[in-house]
């Protein structure tokens, strides 16, 4: 039952409630009736309507004061105001205070029909716009990591599936594919969310303090331990420990992880007795681990732990897809922080980015942009303001084509190439040189040139 396209019709005549009712339920609407304003309020608290109509000139409840009521209560609901011949200004002042709009008594059924109609189709339209807008919120973004292509819709999928059982996870894929971002989405979206997230590299910490990092130590366990300290096992006590660059861990701690995962206690290091640990693991690599263990860097019980369920997230070049709606993220968020009044990206700049290999995946992106929001002078990020390498990785492959088909002269082709690039922009010289990668005199030059061997 559709019951989103009823309307409620407030008359404290009874006589007019009907009539109106009749009229409106014969078009195949749905209807209810209030004879005040109180009554209408209550009707709007227990059921969805599209559009109110009502009697502007009541005993209690004034009509304007219940269209204020509806709008701070309702803003969706278009408001449709019916006055006396004669008082037409009171009407007006309604329509200020966001009256859909107005119908003068007596009102002709045709032009009811007509209006109460596109308040409905509005109405219904604005709805399914704000459905839209959640479900596209809903469905591209998890947890700030954004991905509209297949492998990512898979990777939300694993997410929430994985998050709420106590299994360690692995995660994979290049340098800056958002391992972290998912590691972090995890956490937060298992029930240790109010627990710590506590983010290790394993690279980034020399050998020899890894150990007390991780493990914590007691006073006078080595030289430099001044005091007792706690270890990240113990930080991240009923939450997460992300273990980044898993691939780096000591052969000698790979064990005691291991022990640590299996007992589930932890022993600081000089201390005599174990301690129990809650730590769900977390842990990251950009290599092959399985390379690693067959070539005996790594632990395989280890390897087994850790890899209950594995999360792979493709290289961007797999997915370029979601180039767009990254490149949109990041310029927002760039152009805000830096104040900068940017509406986008040019086409041609776009295709440069589609085009581009991206070793670095999204880290990559996000600081190509960064880059280009500072350089641009313009209100679109151009050609120009990209990196070189990634200006040159393209050329306009079509055109070539068909050169190469109708076997063109260089000079020919050039033309071309110019003219079209210029049609693309409107005519606009300065953003096809732009585009072209060169400056304007010589855009000027080549055009003269072009004029010249036309005349010829
Ligand atoms: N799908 C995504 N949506 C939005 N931002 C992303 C996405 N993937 C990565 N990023 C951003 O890219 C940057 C790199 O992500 P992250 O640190 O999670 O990558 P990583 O895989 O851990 O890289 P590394 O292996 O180099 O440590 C971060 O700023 C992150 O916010
Ligand atoms: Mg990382």
């Amino acid at each position: 039952m559709d019951n989103l396209s009823a309307i409620l019709i407030v008359d404290d005549e009874p006589d007019m409630r009907a009539l109106l009712k009749d009229v409106l339920e014969e078009r195949g609407h749905r209807v209810q009736v209030a004879s005040n304003g109180r009554e209408a309020l209550k009707k709007l608290a227990e059921e969805e309507y599209s559009v109110v109509l009502t009697d502007l000139r009541m005993k209690e409840m004034q009509g304007i004061e219940l269209l204020a009521e509806i709008k701070r209560t309702h803003p969706d609901i278009n408001v449709i105001l019916m006055t006396a011949f004669g008082s037409v200004e009171s009407a007006i002042e309604a329509m200020k205070q966001g009256a859909y709009d107005y119908l003068t008594k007596p009102v002709k059924t045709e032009e009811l029909v007509l209006v109460m109609e596109k308040a409905l189709r509005e109405a219904a339209l604005r709805r399914e716009v704000g459905r839209l807008r959640r479900e596209v919120h809903k469905e591209y973004s998890f947890h700030q990591i954004l991905g509209k292509s297949k492998p990512m819709q898979q990777v939300f999928d694993l997410i929430r599936r994985v998050a709420d059982s106590p299994t360690n996870v692995l995660i994979t894929g290049e340098s800056g594919t958002g391992k972290e971002l998912v590691a972090k989405a995890i956490h937060y979206n298992s029930e240790r969310r109010d627990a710590p997230f506590v983010p290790v590299n394993c690279a980034a910490i020399p050998e020899a303090l890894l150990e007390s990092e991780l493990f914590g130590h007691m006073k006078g366990a080595f030289t430099d331990a001044k005091g007792d300290k706690r270890g990240l096992f113990e930080e991240a006590q009923k939450g997460t420990l992300f273990l980044d660059e898993i691939s780096e861990l000591p052969l000698m701690l790979q064990a005691k992880i291991l022990r640590a995962i299996q007992e589930r206690e932890i022993r600081r290091v000089g201390a005599t007795r174990s301690m129990p640990v809650d730590v769900r693991i977390i842990a990251a690599t950009n290599l092959h681990l399985a390379e690693e263990v067959k070539a005996k860097r790594f632990r395989e019980d280890l390897y087994y732990r850790l890899n209950v369920i594995e999360i792979h997230l493709p290289p961007l070049r797999e997915r370029r897809e979601d180039i767009p709606m990254l490149v949109e993220a990041f310029l927002k968020k760039c152009a805000e922080a830096s104040h900068k009044n940017l509406r986008g990206m040019n086409e041609t700049a776009l295709a440069l980015l589609m085009d581009y290999t991206w070793p670095g995946n999204v880290r990559e992106l996000e600081n190509v942009i960064e880059r280009a929001v500072t350089l641009a002078r313009g209100e679109k990020i151009v050609p120009d303001d990209l990196p070189p390498a990634i200006q040159g990785a393209r050329g306009d492959r079509a055109v070539i084509d068909e050169a190469a088909e109708r076997i063109l002269p260089l000079a020919d082709v050039e033309k071309e190439y110019i003219l079209r690039i210029l049609e693309k922009t409107g005519g606009n010289k300065y953003q096809a040189a732009q585009t072209l990668g060169i400056d304007r005199k010589t855009l000027y030059r080549k055009l003269a040139e072009i004029e010249e061997r036309d005349k010829a």
